[in-house]
């Protein structure tokens, strides 16, 4: 190549390469308010109240923070502000074998907080945290009640031989500990209805029959 050649080839290189980057760089701009919502009063106050409980000491949060406790980017989407509220005020009220301390927050700030989760889980991540796989928590087999147990997450909150969330009991063996279907019913439809102050979210939405193919299932966890 000449001389002329290669300075021509330098010159308009890098030029595109430039021009590219102008593109690419408007474009993200462009796209900034839409990856984040709008921030309220309540999503600030939050943001200082996960400050000042430390709790990125045990969760992360957009990837960031300690490995002990579950990411919480998502927490809104997988469990209901509710019962997320209910966990933060007094972990063991939900979890008996909870391992995070109850910090003590106040009502206020618990309100904040579940703001602020809100938030950041409108935040457009590309996807990431994955979703956690629980579908083999449930076991193999495919009897309509288990498939219903998939279906409906249950496995985010229970353990069933060793697979599973960790917030609710497990329930490798609560066909022994609550051998009847009726009771599981109701406690399906409302479950404050035979545990008093139970965080488990209501299924009262499901048909009767899912539920009583549910219920079939819980029983024969032996
Ligand atoms: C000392 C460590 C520790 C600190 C500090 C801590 N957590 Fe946790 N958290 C845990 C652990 C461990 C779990 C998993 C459940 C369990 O065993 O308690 C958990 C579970 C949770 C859950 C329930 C998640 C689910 O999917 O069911 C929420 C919500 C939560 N933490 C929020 C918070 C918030 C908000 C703070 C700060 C105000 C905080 N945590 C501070 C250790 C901690
Ligand atoms: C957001 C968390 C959460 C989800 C989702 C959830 N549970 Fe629960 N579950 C709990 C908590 C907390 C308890 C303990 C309080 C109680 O007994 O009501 C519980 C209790 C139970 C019990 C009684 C366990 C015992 O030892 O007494 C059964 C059975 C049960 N859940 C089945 C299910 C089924 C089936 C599903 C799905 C349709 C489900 N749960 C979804 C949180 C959850």
């Amino acid at each position: 190549m000449s001389h002329n050649g290669a300075r021509n080839l330098f010159i308009f290189g890098s030029l595109l390469c430039f021009a590219v980057l102008i593109v690419l760089t408007i474009d993200t701009i462009g796209t900034l308010d839409e990856r984040a919502p709008e921030i309220t009063e309540a999503v600030n106050a939050g943001k200082k109240v996960w400050h000042k409980y430390d709790c990125i000491g045990c969760h992360t949060i957009l990837g960031n923070g300690s490995y002990f406790a579950p990411e919480m980017t998502k927490a809104v989407v997988r469990k209901p502000k509710e019962y997320l509220k209910k966990f933060i005020l007094d972990p063991r009220t939900i979890n008996p074998k909870a391992a995070m301390p109850k910090l003590g927050l106040s009502e206020e700030e618990a309100d904040n907080l579940i703001a602020f989760l809100d938030w950041i889980s409108k935040v457009d991540t590309n996807g990431w945290p994955p979703e956690p796989i629980l579908t083999a928590a449930a076991g193999k087999g495919s009897s309509m009640g288990q498939t219903l147990f998939k279906k409906h997450d249950c496995s985010a909150c229970h353990q069933i031989g060793g697979l599973g969330g960790t917030a609710g009991p497990d329930l490798t063996h609560i066909g022994l500990e609550k051998p009847d279907a009726d009771w599981h019913i109701r406690h399906l439809k409302d479950p404050e209805s035979v545990v008093p102050g139970s965080a488990m979210p209501a299924f009262a939405h499901l048909s009767d029959e899912d539920l009583r193919e549910l219920a079939e299932y819980l029983i024969t966890l032996k």
